[in-house]
């Protein structure tokens, strides 16, 4: 354990919280989103053809929402508590890919919502495209 933490202090081994934060959405969404999704969400990418769901543009997410970006929701949608055919059904395919370390936004209503650090980043970067 002592030789565990100083890894983590000399810069070896980065802390579970330094993870959360280093989690980057962008490459973390271009990795796993974009090949359906496309690069700048607007519904295009390569395997959307391939699929029989329409590919919805994720760039006017706000403006469906009146202006105010759904965060809580679009967690849902990524870590797989909301059922989505084209993310695989009733199983959570996102949630346990994006695995790693463990993120908490509250709901309007002020109630916890728990997810994934990565799951919030790529959340954060998606309403950073919104139009
Ligand atoms: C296999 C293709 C595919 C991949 C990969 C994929 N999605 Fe999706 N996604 C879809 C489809 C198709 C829908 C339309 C809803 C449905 O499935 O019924 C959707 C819906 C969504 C929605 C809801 C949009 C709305 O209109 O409310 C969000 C948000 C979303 N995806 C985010 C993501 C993120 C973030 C990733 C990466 C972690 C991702 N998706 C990966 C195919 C995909």
């Amino acid at each position: 354990m002592k030789h565990l933490l100083a890894l983590c202090l000399a810069g070896l081994i980065p802390a579970t919280a330094a993870i959360a934060q280093d989690v980057n959405g962008r490459e973390t969404y271009l990795e796993n989103c974009a090949g359906c999704h496309g690069e700048v969400a607007l519904g295009d990418g390569p395997l959307a053809a391939l699929i029989s769901v329409e590919m919805p543009d994720l760039t006017v997410l706000s403006r469906r929402y009146g202006g105010i970006f759904p965060l809580v929701d679009v967690v849902r949608q990524i870590d797989g508590r909301v059922e989505m055919r084209g993310h695989g059904g009733p199983m959570p395919v996102f949630g346990a890919m994006l695995g790693g370390a463990s993120a908490v936004i509250d709901t309007a209503a002020g109630d916890p919502v728990v997810t994934k650090a990565a799951v919030l980043a790529v959340a954060d970067y998606l309403e950073s495209l919104q139009r």
